[in-house]
């Protein structure tokens, strides 16, 4: 039976979201916790992570599972191994492994290596699908069917790969509109935008922060990817949401604001304080459930 990787948001289609999300939603109100009981998961989490890295083995350990995280430094890359053996090797111990990596693609490209499932927990610039499943699950959550929603992203839309992936699941939905809102030269890249367009559904469109505020349902911002911009590159005009831009927005209650985390400097602290609006930090503890739902779809149990 061949493995059920996780690699690109783009796998998804909406029957499958929908079994996701009512598993977590299940997860949320029950203790299965014996589903994974005599698994063993793998973490390889070859860049810095706080949120996915430690919900993911909170949602094994909640599972009954076991798990183990084995860092950059200690591995034998160190010693000049390649990763497309570290997988190989590793697909004899493990039922699944979970990669984060800093090269775009390498998780599809070692599926030929492994023997169990892979999770793609982000792969450089590319994407970040189960970022994105937690995202499409709560704004579900907090506004039921997308369809018809007008999404805006703001920021670093061409290095955040949780921006990727979260364009492809939109696209699934009917009459999304997108609205960007992103410095220059950091806009959506060409082939995210054409997957789109191609698809047919979803307009995609560029704009400022002060009309999304006034006219998105969901305005999802992102962080500036440092790490991932030529030395020296320093983005002028970064969009920073404040209290009091948000309160030009035409209703109490929207837009919901959201950000995968971590944030920097791009939403003010006293947002937090906006109860109905700033969801980022629910919006991250959805992460548990989804990937437990996750864990559960790899596994064949849902
Ligand atoms: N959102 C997210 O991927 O956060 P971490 O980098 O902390 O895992």
């Amino acid at each position: 039976m061949e493995p059920r990787h996780i690699l690109s948001a783009k796998d998804f289609d909406l029957k499958l979201l929908d079994r996701l999300f009512r598993a977590a939603n299940r997860f949320k109100n029950e203790n299965p916790s014996k589903l994974l009981a005599g698994t063993f998961t793998l973490e390889l989490f070859w860049e810095p992570s706080t949120r996915t890295q430690v919900s993911f083995a909170r949602a094994v350990s909640l599972l009954g599972g076991d798990y183990f995280n084995l860092s950059r430094e200690n591995s034998s890359l160190t010693k000049g191994e390649t990763f497309s053996d570290t997988i190989r090797i590793l697909s004899n111990d493990a039922d699944a492994i979970i990669i984060r990596h800093p090269a775009r693609g390498i998780v599809a490209k070692v599926t030929k290596y492994a023997s169990v499932p892979l999770i793609n927990a982000g792969d450089g610039t590319n994407e970040h699908p189960t970022q994105a499943l937690l995202d499409i699950y709560t704004m579900q959550m907090k506004l039921g069917s997308l369809d018809g929603l007008t999404i805006a992203l703001v920021g670093d839309l061409r290095n955040g790969r949780t921006i990727h992936s979260l364009v492809y699941l939109l696209s699934l939905y009917s009459n999304v509109t997108i609205l960007c809102v992103s410095p220059p030269k950091l806009g959506l890249p060409e082939d995210v935008e054409t997957y789109v367009d191609e698809r047919g559904r979803t307009a995609i469109g560029a704009t400022t922060l002060n009309t999304a505020l006034r006219t998105a349902d969901v305005v999802y911002i992102t962080r500036l990817q440092k790490e991932r911009l030529p030395e020296g590159y320093t983005a002028e005009d970064y969009p920073i949401l404040t209290p009091e831009l948000l309160s030009e927005s035409k209703r109490h209650d929207r837009p919901l604001i959201m950000h995968p985390l971590p944030r920097v400097d791009e939403i003010s602290a006293d947002v937090d304080d906006d109860d109905l609006r700033a969801i980022y930090f629910q919006q991250a503890a959805n992460g548990v459930p989804v990937r437990m739902a996750v864990l559960a779809y790899i596994f064949r149990k849902i």
